[in-house]
């Protein structure tokens, strides 16, 4: 059934567990939408035959529909549209909610073309490769202008935009190759602006993981005291360390220290939680959504930081998610 559908309706094949849900409420609508208006049609049709005029006296009668009618009338698409209204509100609140033991990918759009960077791994691919039957979420940026990915087989579709992290998640299902599309025009070569996800089994994934990162990951473990040496080294060459420390002690700005996914208060007295989205917007744009108590001294780092520093910024904030700090 689900099969037979999918092939009626053109759509790509079911990569992700999205994918299945999705399609399920499209089948849904779709089918519920045909069956009414064929019900519509067929009345329609029967009605210019039945009361056709025969003679010239033929009057149409007044008729008013009984109460009953009417609130049938009104309320079964009604109900119809708001059961769909709430499967799909799910499934769009599912899709901006990753599970916390995914695996994060960074993803940068330019023109034209997709990178993806794997955190302390390889980087600078064009091929998406990730495992199957595990959460993946995807951090996305963008180093020029406005760019979407849209992966049709995992039925997701994320902007990827300058200056600021946007997110997306979802669990293949199927190990294989996908076509990945950007689906915002930016661009003469937006068209052919095209990657490719590869989805593997797990332990496949696992070796081609390690065998990428090499003695790179042997080298971290190392270094005891700081989980994301690249993250160190380009927050320290950005200057952030003239006010953030990284050891939970206050300072000029808020400490690093256990600030990631921290709910913070602003000036405003508005509340925000730290995630990737915030601090991005936070090093692009500090005035913004800046912490009570602290001074306006941070400047703007668009512009300073490519999509890449700032993924390693954002990597080593997130390190030190579990260090105490004194406020
Ligand atoms: Cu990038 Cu269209």
């Amino acid at each position: 059934m689900n099969e037979t559908l999918r092939q009626m309706l053109f759509l790509p094949p079911q990569a992700s567990d999205f994918a299945t849900e999705i399609d399920h409420l499209h089948y849904f609508v779709i089918v519920t939408t045909m069956i009414a208006s064929t019900l519509l049609g067929v009345t329609a049709v029967w009605f210019m035959a039945r009361y056709r005029v025969r003679h010239l006296e033929d009057r149409t009668p007044h008729i008013e529909a009984p109460l009953w009618l009417e609130a049938l009338f009104i309320g079964v698409p009604l109900a119809f549209f708001l059961l769909w209204f709430r499967i799909g509100f799910g499934q769009y609140a599912g899709l901006g909610a990753p599970p916390r033991d995914a695996i994060d990918i960074y993803v940068m759009g330019k023109q034209w073309m997709w990178k993806f960077a794997y955190p302390g791994g390889p980087s600078g691919l064009t091929v998406l490769r990730v495992p199957a039957d595990r959460p993946v979420r995807l951090l996305l940026t963008s180093r020029d202008v406005i760019h979407s990915l849209f992966i049709p087989a995992f039925r997701i579709k994320q902007d990827a935009l300058p200056g600021r992290y946007t997110q997306t998640w979802f669990r293949a299902t199927r190990p294989g190759r996908y076509p990945i599309f950007c689906a915002e025009y930016c661009g003469t070569e937006h068209s052919l602006m095209r990657a490719e996800v590869e989805v593997l089994d797990g332990a496949q994934y696992d070796r081609w993981l390690a065998a990428e990162q090499g003695g790179h990951l042997a080298q971290r473990d190392i270094a005891a005291n700081d989980r994301s040496p690249d993250g160190f080294q380009i927050t320290a060459a950005a200057g952030c360390f003239k006010c953030h420390t990284s050891d939970g002690t206050p300072h000029l700005a808020p400490s690093f220290a256990g600030l990631y996914l921290k709910r913070e208060t602003l000036a405003g007295g508005t509340q925000v939680i730290a995630d990737e989205g915030y601090l991005t917007e936070s090093m692009m744009e500090p005035e913004v959504k800046r912490v009570a108590g602290y001074p306006l001294t941070m400047p703007s780092y668009r512009g300073k930081l490519d999509p890449a520093q700032t993924a390693a910024i954002l990597e080593y904030i997130r390190s030190l998610k579990d260090v105490p700090r004194e406020r």
